[in-house]
């Protein structure tokens, strides 16, 4: 039986400074539930499965339109929700997992695990 998974970035539990993301910029974390991607607008904060649904490209690679909310994915421009995860335009027909994410004292803290 294999031990515990190490894990290749910040303790997301822990939280990493909110500095480290800079507004409308992308991300990647690797968590207990692997790797997710994180970002944010003037407003809120979005953290969804880093792995697009469309050909399994990374997310990280896209851009974040801050003003729609939606992640663009670099490989086939599948399009998403940042919020809700869920497919918009291109070939992506599955919805993104989706993660708490919440800011506390210029700290970003991620669920461990997937909500919905
Ligand atoms: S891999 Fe993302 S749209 Fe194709």
């Amino acid at each position: 039986m294999s031990g515990p998974v190490e894990l290749a970035g910040p303790d997301l539990a822990q939280g990493v400074p909110i500095a480290e993301i800079p507004e409308g910029e992308l991300r990647a974390y690797d968590i207990p539930s692997g790797w997710v991607v994180v970002t944010h607008d003037e407003r809120r904060l979005f953290a969804v499965s880093e792995t697009c649904t469309g050909n399994g490209c990374a997310l990280a690679d896209g851009t974040f339109d801050d003003r729609s909310d939606r992640l663009l994915c670099a490989a086939c421009e599948s399009v998403f929700d940042a919020e809700t995860g869920e497919p918009l335009e291109g070939p992506a027909r599955d919805p993104l997992a989706v993660f708490t994410a919440r800011e506390v004292d210029g700290w970003v803290e991620i669920s461990a695990e997937p909500v919905g």
